[in-house]
C-alpha cells in the first residue's frame, strides 16, 4: 500500500475548551508540525466534544484535522447524552474514533456497536479510527491473534466493507494504555501484521494502521520504524506540547526512511 504516517493525539477528558484551543494553535504554529505536515504525514487531534469547535477554528489552514472520541450509530433521535456522527461533521469533525478501550471498559461498548458507529460516521462523511485490541487477561492467555482476528470480522461485518474503505485501524492493547508498558517490537509489528493480512484475505482492504498505548518521545522513533506501523495514537503524551512535538519529529524521520 502507500505509505502513510498519521500521528493523532487522543487527549481524552483532559482539555476544555481554553486550554483545547491553546494547545490546538501551539501545534499549529510550530516547526515540527509544519516540517510533517509538508512531508506529506497526517495530524489529527481529538479534543473532547466542547471543545472540537474552538479547536476545528484554531487549526484552520494548518492541514491539521480535527476527529471526535466517539460517535453515535444514529443521526438523530431520542438518545439523551448522545453526539451523532452528522453533528460532528457540521462542525469540521472530519474523523473520529470508535471502540476506544475506555469506551468498551466504561460503557461497556461492544464490537457489534462499534461496527454500527463505524457505518455511522462514514454515512455522516466522517472517517472512522477503529480501535481494536485485547485485555490483560487476554494477552496473558495467549489470545491476542484471536480477539484481534474476531474484532476485525465482526465491526466489518456489521459495518459493511464499503463503510470501512476509508477508516483507520488503531491497535491498543488494552494494558498498554496509560500504563507506561508496551508490547515488545516484534509483538506490535507482528499484531500489525495479522490485522493487514486479515483485513486483505478476508475482506478486500487495506487500510493504514495506527499504534496506541503508552507512546512517547523515547519509543515512538522505534514503533514508528516498523514496517507496519502507519502512525500512533498518543493518550498521555499528546497533551504534553514537547513530548507530542518530539514524537512527531520522530514521525517525520520514519516517513522519511520508509520513502529512501
Ligand atoms: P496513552 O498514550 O496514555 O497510553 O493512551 C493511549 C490511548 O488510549 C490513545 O487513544
Amino acid at each position: 500500500m502507500q505509505q502513510r504516517m498519521i500521528i493523532a493525539g487522543n487527549w481524552k477528558m483532559n482539555v476544555g475548551p481554553e486550554q483545547a484551543g491553546e494547545l490546538a494553535l501551539t501545534l499549529a504554529a510550530s516547526d515540527a508540525t509544519k516540517a510533517f505536515l509538508q512531508a506529506g504525514g497526517e495530524l489529527v487531534v481529538c479534543p473532547p466534544y466542547l471543545s472540537i469547535p474552538i479547536v476545528v477554528q484554531r487549526v484552520r489552514g494548518s492541514n491539521m484535522t480535527v476527529a471526535a472520541q466517539n460517535c453515535h450509530w444514529e443521526p438523530n433521535g431520542a438518545y439523551t447524552g448522545e453526539i451523532s456522527a452528522t453533528m460532528l461533521h457540521t462542525v469540521g469533525c472530519t474523523s473520529t474514533l470508535v471502540g476506544h478501550s475506555e469506551q468498551r471498559r466504561d460503557q461497556r461498548d461492544t464490537d457489534q456497536r462499534v461496527g454500527a458507529r463505524a457505518r455511522a460516521a462514514a454515512r455522516a462523511g466522517v472517517q472512522p479510527i477503529i480501535c481494536l485490541g485485547e485485555t490483560a487477561d487476554e494477552y496473558g492467555a495467549g489470545l491476542t491473534a484471536d480477539v484481534v482476528a474476531a474484532q476485525i470480522d465482526t465491526i466489518i461485518e456489521v459495518a459493511g466493507v464499503d463503510s470501512v474503505r476509508g477508516a483507520l485501524w488503531a491497535y491498543e492493547p488494552r494494558w498498554a494504555i496509560g500504563t507506561g508498558v508496551t508490547p515488545t517490537l516484534e509483538e506490535i509489528q507482528s499484531v500489525h501484521h495479522l490485522i493487514r493480512q486479515r483485513s486483505r484475505t478476508n475482506h478486500g482492504i487495506d487500510l493504514p494502521i495506527l499504534y496506541g498505548g503508552s507512546v512517547n518521545g523515547d519509543n515512538a522513533a522505534e514503533i514508528l520504524s516498523l514496517s507496519d506501523v502507519n502512525g500512533a495514537l498518543v493518550g498521555g503524551a499528546s497533551i504534553q506540547v514537547a513530548h507530542f512535538l518530539s514524537i512527531v519529529e520522530h514521525a517525520l524521520h520514519a516517513f522519511r526512511a520508509q520513502g529512501s
